[in-house]
């Protein structure tokens, strides 16, 4: 494995696909340092101040880190880190991990605008309680495994998920699948149905007013399965399709090749978003449940 110094870099325990990269504490000092430069006023407003955080990342590693991180999302065989402190310090607070989680996606492209948020990055909550009109907040139902951006016009190569804290949760844990280690992809992908124009829309909370068309699976530029899904958003146009999405859902759902990870706070995970997918555990009844998520997707440069 490549050395990058200020950080340790290793393989995820349960899988060979998932980089593991620590930020070491000199490291964390020395970003919250440059950091403390802009506020997160001048990162919403000023596209190019987003640019000048990510530099100081990577002019801390002689811009090895950029080259890394693209290395992996682009392998088929990795295409997934997760980043993070090696050791919760005191000056890691949510808006150090905003401006950290600005600088790592700035590595690797540009964001999309989040509709939802109204800027180009997203936080919310889960909580105990929830009255919103998608899976994203509900905490005790499964967030079934999903690519992001599958009704939006935008291309949606990347995502990243930040975990900002977390206070009373148990279970609640990240579930990532990889296509090729995926049981049932050869005979999905196959389906002649799975390459049909479906269409996809969104509950109101996305702020996004229009439809989209387009298949859930595609190739890549060397042949290899790329796929679009979600099973909220597409609208079946007969039966055909409506049999497939949910042999699709069973079949993603079914697979013992999920990965189930417990993200620490303060860490992200960032996955190339058309070979890997991504979904949540049930969290544990608790009244006083409460997790701060970030998110940020995008394209690549
Ligand atoms: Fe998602």
């Amino acid at each position: 494995m490549i050395k990058i110094s200020g950080f340790k870099i290793f393989k995820h325990h349960f899988s060979n696909r998932i980089i593991n990269i620590q930020i070491k504490e000199k490291t964390l000092e020395k970003l919250s340092e440059k950091f403390s430069r802009f506020d997160l006023t001048a990162i919403e407003y000023k596209p190019f101040t987003r640019f000048t955080v990510a530099k100081y990342l990577d002019d801390l590693t002689n811009n090895e880190l950029s080259k890394f991180l693209n290395e992996i999302l682009r392998d088929r065989k990795t295409g997934c880190f997760i980043i993070g402190p090696e050791k919760l310090i005191s000056k890691i607070d949510d808006i150090f991990l905003v401006k950290l989680s600005t600088a790592i996606t700035h590595l690797i492209g540009t964001p999309n605008h989040d509709s939802m948020a109204g800027k180009f990055y997203a936080r919310f909550h889960v909580k105990h309680e929830d009255k919103s009109d998608s899976y994203l907040r509900k905490a005790y139902t499964n967030l079934d495994l999903h690519t992001d951006g599958t009704y939006i016009k935008e291309t949606t190569d990347w995502l990243m998920m930040t975990k900002i804290e977390e206070k009373n949760v148990e279970g609640g844990e990240s579930v990532m699948l990889h296509l090729d280690d995926w049981e049932y992809c050869k005979e999905l992908y196959n389906d002649p149905i799975g390459r049909e124009n479906f269409t996809w829309s969104s509950p109101k909370s996305k702020n996004v007013d229009y439809k989209v068309e387009h298949p859930v699976f595609f190739e890549d530029s060397k042949g290899l399965p790329q796929i679009s899904y979600i099973d909220q958003f597409p609208e079946p146009k007969n039966m055909k399709q409506g049999q497939f999405l949910q042999k699709l859902s069973e079949a993603l759902e079914g697979s013992i090749n999920k990965v189930i990870t417990k993200l620490p706070a303060g860490s992200a995970i960032v996955a190339n978003n058309y070979f890997w997918l991504h979904g949540r555990k049930p969290f544990k009844e608790n009244k006083n449940l409460s997790r701060e998520l970030l998110r940020i997707r995008g394209k690549f440069f």
